[in-house]
């Protein structure tokens, strides 16, 4: 394969680095058995089937059937051509790399042409909102009111944060550069009005960019200076081919090295609480587009972490949406959850201001609330403890909530908390809590049960166990037939042992059945023309074509014995030689059955199409015993 690195520094990148520490910026991946399993981050799943294997430096989805290396994981995951990946691998590793091999590069081929046009035009819209906002007269006020609320230079460009101003000015940019107006239509940037003429979209804000989990800008937000009862006061792009506000969370992309790092995410309710814990060194969070959390952000950052805090505003629509939010994710996520609420009613942004960076730092190490802690405070903000009947009801609401745990050390805790302010027997609120429970089990709807919070066996992060040949059980593909298993052992013992392939190789007539497997045999043979040995990693570098990597790959999952012998490989020969030749009868009868149609001899013709009937009648059997 042709590449302008140097096959050495190829090789120096990939053993410098530890292909599960890369995956693991991406992927939250445990220990099951000898592999390291988590969600895909190629498809949708709730149940792992990711798995990495640190031994062979590789990596293999049981579901979707990608696999590869550390460099076509990150090629795959962001669309990288290899330069770009070997580059982004050894920033990884700290390993120099000089730029002219990346300079160089071909970028990868864009899957779809219009989204990389997008792109290319928000990167530059970007750029020039910013420009406005630093370095000229027009962000002036624009700059005054960020640096007023406490944004410095520094935050400004990290976040990318810029100024559109008062007289629209991106739609003639974008015309002095005979930009393509059908382009700038669909971009979001732009309203159209009714003769098809566009103007700015975004005039007089405060641009907040919107990134994808990679950090390329896709879509604006902008926050308008002086509040005005006509105007929202954030402005979002609109959807477009590159955003969808229910997949994407604002700072994913820079928070994600610290949520692995913390081990939780940070939960905000705005752009700007974001920005400012992030100024605090509370690097780890997140805000959704100004509405709840949805499915695909769950998942998202379940990929990433186990631990999740909501850090919303304090005041009592931060607390209603607090609880709407514990709530949405106890139905629907597997993240264990905390609270973290700032004092006084405030938002992170406004508490950071009033009381600098050491408090609003000490809130997150030490004011961690459990969702029951907070539940048993948030319960109690319409009701006048002092007043009995309110006692009651707000006892029976903690009583309902205490039900809920499954654990009674924590029961407990919270019990104890209400003998001592209600100064009530601790046996009677047990007794009063055991028939909640009663009650809930005989009334809960199946369907409006939470998932229960599984063991990571029973949440499937253990592989189920795999057949003989390490195909996996939960694959939705038919079984494997019995000459394929054959052909997918042998196929490893001819890569790994040298013995086997001289011993094969050296068989006049040995042919694999599926075309996958003798292309995947001829590459093996131009490789072990230049590499004497096989490694998996060197060897799908050297391979071109994307589904054989991955087929190659899949074969180092299987479950096999580590050692091979002569019968074995004799009688995967034999499994293979001997069940292939219906299939190749059957070519041959095809070709010389249209020869014979060519020369219109018809006896000829009637004669192999019954032939070819009788093959086709074996091959069925064939198949069929294959099966049992
Ligand atoms: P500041 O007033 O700038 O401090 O904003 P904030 O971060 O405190 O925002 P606020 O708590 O008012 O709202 C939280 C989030 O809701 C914002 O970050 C936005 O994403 C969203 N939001 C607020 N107001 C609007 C609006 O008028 N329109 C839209 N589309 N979203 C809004
Ligand atoms: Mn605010």
């Amino acid at each position: 394969m042709a590449n302008l690195i140097p096959e050495e520094k190829v090789d120096q990148v990939r053993s410098a680095v530890n292909i599960a520490d890369f995956i693991g910026q991406y992927v939250q991946l445990k220990k099951a058995g000898k592999n390291l399993f988590g969600l895909c981050p190629f498809h949708e799943e709730r149940t792992p089937s990711f798995s990495v294997n640190e031994q062979k430096q590789i990596f293999h989805c049981f579901s979707c059937g990608r696999g590869g290396n550390v460099f076509s994981f990150i090629m795959e995951l962001e669309n990288l051509s290899f330069p770009e990946a070997v580059s982004k691998v050894a920033d990884f590793g700290h390993i120099d790399l000089p730029a002219t091999y990346t300079a160089q590069a071909q970028p990868a081929k864009p899957k779809d042409q219009l989204q990389s046009d997008l792109l290319d035009l928000y990167a530059d819209s970007a750029k020039m909102y910013q420009h406005i906002l630093v370095n000229t007269e027009l962000g002036e006020s624009a700059l005054a009111y960020l640096h007023e609320r406490g944004l410095d230079d520094q935050t400004i460009a990290t976040f990318g944060i810029g100024y559109a101003p008062k007289n629209q000015l991106l739609l003639d940019f974008f015309k002095a550069h005979k930009t393509d107006y059908q382009l700038l239509r669909q971009s979001g940037l732009f309203i159209e009005n009714q003769a098809g003429e566009l103007r700015d979209r975004f005039v007089d804000r405060v641009l907040f960019p919107i990134k994808d989990a990679s950090g390329r800008v896709i879509a604006f937000s902008g926050r308008i200076l002086t509040k005005s009862p006509d105007e929202p006061k954030y402005l979002n792009s609109p959807e477009t081919k590159l955003f969808n506000k229910r997949s994407v969370l604002f700072n994913f992309d820079l928070a994600r090295g610290a949520i692995r790092q913390r081990k939780s995410v940070v939960l905000f309710e705005g752009f700007m609480d974001v920005i400012a814990a992030y100024r605090a060194g509370i690097q780890n969070g997140v805000a959704s587009m100004g509405t709840s959390l949805t499915n695909e952000q769950i998942y998202m950052l379940e990929r990433v972490t186990d631990q999740l805090y909501i850090c919303y505003d304090s005041d009592m629509p931060g607390q209603k949406a607090t609880d709407r939010a514990l709530k949405l994710l106890g139905d629907n996520s597997r993240l264990n959850l905390g609270v973290i609420q700032m004092p006084d009613g405030m938002d992170p942004d406004e508490y950071l201001r009033a009381a600098g960076t050491e408090k609003f730092v000490q809130v997150f190490d030490d004011g961690k609330q459990t969702p029951t802690a907070f539940e048993m405070q948030y319960l109690r903000h319409d009701l006048n403890l002092q007043n009995t009947q309110d006692q009651l009801t707000y006892l029976a609401a903690v009583l309902k909530q205490l039900a809920g745990l499954s654990s009674n050390v924590e029961q407990d805790l919270y019990l104890n908390q209400l003998v001592q302010e209600f100064g009530l027997d601790k046996a009677d609120l047990r007794q009063q809590l055991r028939s909640v429970v009663g009650q809930q089990t005989v009334h809960r709807q199946p369907t409006q049960a939470a998932p229960p919070r599984l063991s990571p066996e029973a949440a499937g992060l253990t592989p189920p166990p795999p057949s003989i040949d390490g195909t996996p059980t939960n694959m939705n593909a038919a079984p494997l037939s019995r000459v394929e298993r054959a052909e997918r052992l042998l196929l490893y013992r001819l890569l790994h042992d040298h013995d086997v392939w001289l011993r094969v190789m050296a068989l006049a007539d040995f042919h694999f059945v599926h075309d996958q497997y003798q292309n995947i045999l001829a590459d093996a043979e131009a490789y072990f023309n230049t590499h004497n040995r096989f490694e998996l990693a060197i060897f799908t570098d050297f391979m071109t074509d994307e589904h054989l990597k991955q087929v190659v790959t899949s074969l180092e999952f299987m479950d096999i014995a580590s050692e091979t012998s002569t019968e074995e490989v004799a009688d995967l020969v034999n499994v293979i030689m001997n069940q292939h030749p219906v299939a190749e009868q059957i070519n041959g009868k095809k070709t010389e059955l249209t020869a014979a149609k060519q020369l219109g001899n018809q006896d000829l013709v009637q004669r192999l199409t019954l032939e070819l009937i009788e093959l086709y009648r074996q091959q069925q059997q064939v198949k069929q015993a294959d099966n049992l």
